[in-house]
């Protein structure tokens, strides 16, 4: 009798419970509908992600189409290659699987070195760490963020075999400069196009200029594929030797294709800036439950054992890749016209912008400007958006043990200091035309005095 009681009870209180619950739920909710409508939450994910490609993966599925290897990665490789005029393009499952594979195509290895910008994101550092090789860290401009070029030459020695000539958030780097010195030391230039797709140099698309380069399609860059990578050549010996490891790379399984298909679709609902203060919650929920895929050997120093490594990218994803790259200058003229507006307030690209005959042609895949404390901005703004904090280390995604990734502190002071101060602003096709509360902000940065120019930076 005792023990039905109980039951009885247990029953109502966790009725009353679950009540309490969905009434507190449904406060929630509301409260983000009706009291919160104005904020608006923006963030760097799927920034590019359209309902268009959710619906046409959708479709795919519905339709079988085959999850690895198909017709639509063909089509792609030969769309990037064209779009970079280039005749060899090789698509991967990351950027950093198709900088491996060019690595290991110019037969980088053990005892080899190769120069990169100390400013970079650490899966650079890692793909030539996996090699067996060495990465040499050169320091940067800090008004450009780029490699500064003068002082490549002091950091060849008879080991070095690549310069990674990486151009920061859309602004070529000194790629001229970069290629006369490699040529006359006998080694190759890989462009790293990763945050840069479609930028322009001297009238000639990124990426296409150099012997070799690659870019990434993941959900934060210029175009999103959810994750991938393409290595682009026009050299057609080293395009052969990169052609033979594309050959024998594995897919992803097909559970993972799926899960990268479902995150794809998932977070163009989550970030979208409408349903963000609810869907970000939600999108840390989901990846917590390992619901998402990225590639997440950040914090590695040995090639990833748990899956293939490098890997080629999946055929509905090389679908995507064909919609983005066919959108892709309407994206940078939607990108460009943002970074106008927030240069009204900054003023670090005034010839981007008046007409001036520029020979490089900036994509503003982020505007990055130096704050003297960011951290202070990003909390302040954090319910509004998020203010970036890429590259916040000469290694972003490493903040501790840079002997491992072969950097000694100090050795690179700009990259050091210009990673403590930098913040940066979103330009993707899901900001809005003039956004208001953005520029908002910006002003609030410049006017309280914290914006250093870069004639006024110095090293602290
Ligand atoms: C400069 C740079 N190069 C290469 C990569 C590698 O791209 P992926 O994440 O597709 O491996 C990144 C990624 O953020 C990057 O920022």
């Amino acid at each position: 009798m005792r023990a039905i009681e109980s039951a009885g009870e247990y029953e109502m209180k966790t009725e009353k419970q679950s009540q309490e619950l969905d009434r507190r739920s449904l406060s929630f909710i509301m409260k983000h509908i009706f009291l919160r409508r104005h904020q608006v939450y923006y963030d760097y994910f799927s920034g590019t992600t359209s309902w268009r490609d959710c619906l046409s993966i959708l479709q795919s599925l519905d339709n079988g189409e085959p999850l690895q290897d198909g017709q639509y990665i063909r089509d792609y490789e030969k769309v990037a290659a064209k779009y970079h005029g280039t005749n060899y393009a090789f698509s991967f499952a990351s950027g950093r699987m198709a900088l491996y594979t060019i690595l290991e195509a110019l037969g980088i290895g053990k005892g080899d070195e190769v120069i990169i910008p100390a400013y970079t994101c650490v899966v650079v550092p890692n793909a030539i760490i996996y090699r067996g090789a060495t990465p040499v860290y050169v320091d940067i401009n800090p008004a450009t963020f780029n490699m500064d070029s003068n002082k490549i030459e002091a950091k060849i020695t008879t080991r070095t075999k690549a310069i990674l000539a990486q151009h920061t958030f859309g602004l070529p780097c000194d790629l001229y400069e970069i290629i006369e010195i490699a040529q006359k030391h006998g080694i190759t230039v890989i462009e790293d196009i990763a945050l840069a797709l479609g930028a322009e140099y001297k009238g000639k698309k990124v990426g296409g200029i150099a012997r070799v380069g690659f870019y990434s399609s993941d959900h934060t860059k210029m175009i999103s594929t959810s994750t991938g990578g393409m290595a682009i050549t026009g050299d057609k010996e080293l395009a052969s030797r990169i052609e033979q490891i594309y050959h024998s790379c594995p897919f992803l399984p097909k559970p993972k294709i799926k899960k990268i298909l479902f995150t794809f679709i998932a977070e163009n609902f989550l970030y979208h800036p409408k349903f963000a203060s609810i869907g970000i919650p939600l999108a840390f929920s989901c990846f917590k439950a390992g619901l998402f895929h990225f590639f997440l050997d950040e914090g590695k120093t040995e090639k990833p054992v748990d899956y293939p490594y490098p890997a080629r990218l999946s055929n509905i994803q090389a679908k995507i890749g064909i919609q983005q790259i066919h959108e892709l200058e309407q994206n940078i003229v939607h990108r460009r016209e943002i970074a106008r507006n927030y240069d009204g307030i900054f003023g670090l690209y005034p010839e981007q912008f008046d007409g001036s005959r520029v020979d490089r042609k900036h994509v503003f895949s982020r505007y990055s400007f130096l704050v003297k404390d960011p951290n202070f901005y990003r909390k302040k703004f954090c319910r509004y958006l998020y203010l970036g904090d890429w590259f916040n280390s000469i290694a972003h995604g490493r903040n501790k043990e840079f002997h491992k990734i072969y950097y000694s502190a100090g050795e690179c002071p700009i990259g050091e200091a210009v990673a403590r101060h930098s913040a940066n602003l979103p330009t993707h096709p899901k900001i809005e035309k003039t956004p208001k509360l953005i520029l908002k902000f910006a002003k609030e940065i410049v006017d309280s005095g914290a914006f250093i120019p870069p004639a006024k930076f110095k090293v602290t």
